[in-house]
């Protein structure tokens, strides 16, 4: 079976962060309840000091889930911490997620601080958070820009503070996979106290790169990731959690396994994509409109003779819908027989010769050949009576 990779799901948190998609608490709520089911490890379920609607949603969350960690975020603030440890009162597993960035940037745009502040700063916030739990994360926001020495610095004090999980966020998605990947080799190689803690990848998908990063991550030895549905998240978004899956699923020599049920990927990417009013693009990996969609002519060919020269995941895997042979101008006469042959249409090979004629002709003028136009196509053929 293999290590497990920890699937921390922050679609209620960084993923609701998207202009348009902010849920209420009831729609949060059923949203939880579902990623529960999903069989995610974490789910981060708000940011409880940024409004009062996000305290109840954590804290409504935090009473209905059973089996998963409920994680609230804070800043490294005394009142924010605070305020995340009440919104968590009521939770089985409650974890408190503080940080603070640690690049350059951060420390010297948005603190015009010194790193020796921004460290002691990181250690207060977490010795601060452990007096409500024992399950304390810790984020080095922006650790992709973040000097790698200063970096283990930070791990090794917030470790030793009494961080059980530590996270290595590329906020601004900017590190290549074999960088990302190097961070935290040399976290795992250069922290002496790394054993005790959790490394955690968190991606953001700037440069199209989330799911390649976080990977690297695990690879580079972290052992959770954070991720969210339909990798919906600030800006680009974040690392999306069914390629994630998917990935370390469909790549089982790598030794990694979640406890994600892959059947509900499909579904419960319709209830996030429903619920936050923001469509999937069609050719998006595994949940995608296309993603079990073949359309080309020599596609549809191999397709049909053996699904696994053009399909590496059985669409009932994942929960879509199947595979689908869509029938367009780049569409050949295997995928015509086969979808008159499913309407209940027997042709011998020169019926569909002409008939593919008539195909081309209808299929040039319109984006996809529909089931009506295959019907229209059949009452008009009349084919050349068999010679006695
Ligand atoms: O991207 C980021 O750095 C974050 C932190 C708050 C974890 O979302
Ligand atoms: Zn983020």
């Amino acid at each position: 079976m293999g290590q497990q990779v920890y699937i921390f799901d922050t679609t209620l948190r960084d993923g609701e962060q998207v202009p348009g998609c902010k849920l209420n608490t009831k729609e949060k709520l059923e949203l939880a309840l579902k990623l529960e089911a999903l069989g995610v490890d974490i789910i981060e379920a708000g940011f409880p000091i940024s409004s009062p609607g996000d305290f109840e949603s954590v804290e409504q969350i935090a009473k209905a889930v059973k089996n998963a960690t409920v994680c609230g975020l804070s800043r490294a603030v005394q009142k924010d911490i605070e305020v995340a440890a009440q919104a968590l009162k009521y939770a089985k597993r409650p974890r408190i997620h503080t940080g603070i960035g640690t690049s350059d940037f951060h420390i010297k745009a948005k603190f015009n601080a010194t790193q020796d502040e921004i460290l002691s700063r990181a250690v207060q916030a977490v010795k601060w958070a452990r007096n409500f739990t024992d399950d304390v994360e810790f984020y080095a926001e922006d650790a992709g820009r973040t000097e790698n020495t200063y970096l283990a610095r930070v791990i090794e004090a917030v470790i030793a503070a009494g961080a059980t999980v530590v996270n290595i966020p590329d906020t601004t998605g900017y590190c290549l996979p074999h960088q990302y990947g190097e961070k935290i080799a040399f976290l795992k190689n250069n922290v002496p106290n790394i054993d005790k803690a959790v490394i955690s990848c968190h991606c953001h998908n700037d440069l199209g790169l989330a799911t390649a990063n976080a990977i690297a991550g695990v690879i580079n030895g972290a052992r959770q990731i954070e991720c969210t549905v339909n990798g919906l998240g600030e800006r680009a978004g974040n690392t999306s959690l069914e390629e994630v899956v998917m990935v370390l699923q469909q790549h089982k020599d790598l030794g990694f396994y979640t406890q994600v049920q892959t059947q509900q990927l499909n579904p419960i990417s319709r209830e996030v994509s429903d619920i936050m009013r923001m469509p999937v693009q069609p050719n998006k990996a595994i949940v995608g409109a296309n993603a079990f969609s073949h359309s080309s002519g020599i596609h549809q060919d191999g397709f049909l003779k053996d699904a696994q020269t053009y399909e590496i995941i059985n669409p009932e895997e994942v929960g879509a819908e199947g595979s689908k042979i869509v029938l367009t101008a780049r569409s050949g006469r295997s995928a015509l027989a086969h979808r008159f042959q499913k309407l209940g249409y027997q042709y011998n090979r020169n019926d569909i010769d002409v008939l593919y004629q008539s195909f081309l002709q209808v299929a040039d003028r319109k984006k996809e050949v529909e089931e009506s136009d295959l019907h229209a196509m059949a009452q008009a053929y009349k084919p050349e009576p068999a010679m006695a």
